[in-house]
């Protein structure tokens, strides 16, 4: 089981010889024949569907982007394995079309969206977020969506909607990893409701301009850039409006390791590393973690009054 449970990033000169291989065959095979099968389904849905190039946003760092390649070959998606290599080797097994989302619970217009409607409910615009695992590495992704508070406002949440909860697809035929008991599936996250509405939390459908590939959670997930990654869950079928706090996957499994909250702080280490410093996938020296991911002048007034050690 411990094989299964996040691992902080080592630190560079913790590195063995065979990892760094590893690392480095990683990359090679973004550019080899591992990205050419994962690249192919996805050209062919571009030409199928509309551009998913969407309009800049102000809400964009402007740091560097990592490679498309470092972004599909480097992924967390335990529905298709636990090496970091396998969703990208995997996942060509997900069906993304027909795909349906329902939202229900606490609101007044319970719907049933389908992808593509979905899509068109609001104009995508193209978030560069940085992205910041648990595990203590991070990425800067551009991504493509448009604010969740822009599809919940569809359903009219009503005053008992305190939370929302997310659920992802678990379809053992698809996802070969759903058939380990890695986790209590389907994969479940959720946010307070000011965090759901807040206009940094995204519905995303596109990465560089594309369709979501699928080791990135074809064909919609929700990402929150303030939150460790693992918040941000894969390729969702339903949200439901509720008045309690939901249960989590990564909560259910380790509570004291994985709170409801997980707001990126690098005062609060996990039990078992310090979330301080992290690596960028593509360097070799850590820099230091900021205070909700950088993201603190847009999400800090949503904590004011909480004890954030408490409410890791
Ligand atoms: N969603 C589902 N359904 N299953 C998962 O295993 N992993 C999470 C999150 N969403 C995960 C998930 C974790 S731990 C991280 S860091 C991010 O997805 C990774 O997203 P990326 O692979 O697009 O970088």
């Amino acid at each position: 089981m411990s094989r299964f449970i996040f691992k902080s990033d080592v630190a560079p000169s913790e590195i063995t010889p065979e990892e760094v291989y590893r690392q480095r065959r990683l990359f090679m095979q973004a550019a080899g024949t591992l990205a050419a099968a994962s690249f192919v389904p996805e050209l062919a849905m571009a030409a199928a569907a509309p551009s998913f190039a969407g309009a800049p946003s102000k809400y964009s760092t402007t740091e560097a982007k990592n490679t498309f390649e470092q972004i599909t070959h480097y992924n967390n998606y335990y529905e298709f394995g636990t090496d970091k290599s396998d969703p990208g080797e995997n996942a060509g097994t997900l069906k993304t079309r027909p795909w349906s989302v329902r939202i229900e619970g606490e609101c007044a217009k319970p719907q049933t969206f389908d992808i593509d409607s979905l899509l068109k409910l609001a104009p995508l615009e193209e978030r560069v977020y940085r992205l910041r695992c648990v595990e203590a590495w991070s990425m800067v992704m551009p991504w493509e969506g448009f604010p969740l508070s822009e599809l919940l406002k569809q359903v009219q949440p009503n005053g008992n909607a305190k939370y929302v909860e997310f659920t992802s697809l678990a379809d053992p035929k698809q996802m070969p990893g759903v058939s380990e008991r890695v986790l209590d599936w389907p994969y479940t996250e959720g946010l307070r409701m000011d965090e759901a509405m807040n206009p940094l939390t995204l519905l995303t459908f596109g990465l560089y301009g594309k369709p979501l590939p699928n080791q990135n959670g074809a064909p919609v997930r929700i990402i929150v850039p303030w939150k460790y990654g693992f918040k941000s869950a894969k390729s969702i079928v339903k949200i439901r409006l509720v008045e309690k706090q939901p249960a989590t996957a990564w909560n259910k499994s380790i509570p004291s390791e994985y709170g409801f909250y997980s707001n990126v702080n690098p005062e609060v280490d996990h039990p078992r590393w310090s979330q301080a410093t992290e690596r960028r996938i593509g360097e070799f020296s850590r820099r230091k973690t900021l205070m909700f991911n950088g993201y603190g002048e847009y999400v800090a007034a949503m904590y004011r009054n909480m004890d954030l050690k408490k409410f890791y």
